[in-house]
């Protein structure tokens, strides 16, 4: 898995670019700050689920290159707001300066704004653009705001010092704040290319547990790796007093969890045979990982 990963990574870098090369934007100081949000460092994951996502329908990564590029610039915006001052104050983000360190708390909220609105831009520009193209965005647009990913956020706020925090909680946080948006990039590519109704309940199921195992992971390694291994700070979930899974269940258990959620998420695609063993592949690379 990481030989594909890496290829997927390579191929998604120039995606990236050609797009930000072909975007005319004569006020610099934004588009410096945007690339600079978007740009290299990052893993490219939710790439990579949008490239399976193709994959698994038969369709390759020219043909989902859009709606990958506005996947990950949706996770760069969520990133850079992230790390801002008023929300989880992080100096470092995929080993350089966070935004707001480098162009100041103003131009780092732009650039989060920016990204969010060059996300659908980009999409919209699709040039294969059809009904499922429509379908897969409103997907994404749901699973990136409210009912996702900022609902995510905000009940993350709510956390802080926040005494009655189980596990209950911890997972309808980690649903919201991190699968969503994985379902937006696997599900998102699935719509995109066609997927039927069945196929796209399994994934949604996987991707689901995909996010609870990521996050999970991401809170044990805040607690157990250092800066230079995940290129951010770490300790930052006590410094925050976030409560994470290594308070509610303690390491051990928590490994446990993971276990669960992959046997199930694997269990739920298995059906699809070869067709669904990269990602099978990827569930347990992810749950292993170590940056
Ligand atoms: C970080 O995501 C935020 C979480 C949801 C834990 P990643 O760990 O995918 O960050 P990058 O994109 O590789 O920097
Ligand atoms: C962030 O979770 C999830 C987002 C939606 C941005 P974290 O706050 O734990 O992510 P890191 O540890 O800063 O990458
Ligand atoms: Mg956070
Ligand atoms: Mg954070
Ligand atoms: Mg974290």
């Amino acid at each position: 898995m990481r030989e594909i990963l890496a290829e997927y990574k390579k191929t998604f870098e120039r995606q990236l670019q050609n797009i930000l090369a072909e975007y005319v934007c004569d006020i610099q100081p934004i588009f410096e700050a945007l690339s600079y949000g978007v740009g290299n460092g990052g893993k490219r994951i939710r790439p990579a689920l949008c490239y399976l996502g193709a994959d698994f329908c038969g369709k390759d990564t020219e043909y989902i290159k859009d709606l990958a590029v506005g996947i990950e610039m949706i996770h760069s915006y969520s990133l850079v707001h992230d790390d801002l001052p008023c929300m989880d104050d992080d100096k470092l983000r995929r080993g350089k300066p966070t935004a707001h360190v480098v162009y100041g708390e103003g131009m780092a909220v732009l650039a989060g704004d920016a990204l969010l609105t060059m996300a659908f831009e980009v999409m919209l520009g699709d040039k294969y653009f059809d009904q499922n193209m429509l379908k897969a965005m409103r997907y994404i647009a749901n699973m990136s705001g409210v009912k996702g990913m900022i609902g995510g956020q905000c009940l993350d706020l709510a956390n802080e010092s926040k005494e009655n925090f189980g596990i209950e909680e911890l997972t309808k946080l980690n649903r919201l704040k991190t699968s969503c948006l994985i379902r937006g990039a696997l599900v998102g590519s699935a719509i995109r290319c066609g997927a039927d109704d069945k196929e796209i309940e399994a994934l949604e199921v996987y991707a689901q547990n995909l996010g609870e195992i990521f996050q999970i992971v991401d809170d044990i390694l805040d607690r157990t790796s250092t800066e230079q291994a995940l290129g951010k700070e770490v300790n930052q979930d006590v410094a925050n007093d976030k409560k994470s899974v290594v308070d509610i269940l303690g390491l051990n258990k928590a490994k446990e969890y993971i276990k669960e959620l992959e046997n199930d998420a694997i269990a739920k695609i298995s059906d699809y045979g070869k067709k669904s063993q990269k990602l099978i592949d990827l569930c347990k690379f992810l749950s292993n990982r170590t940056n």
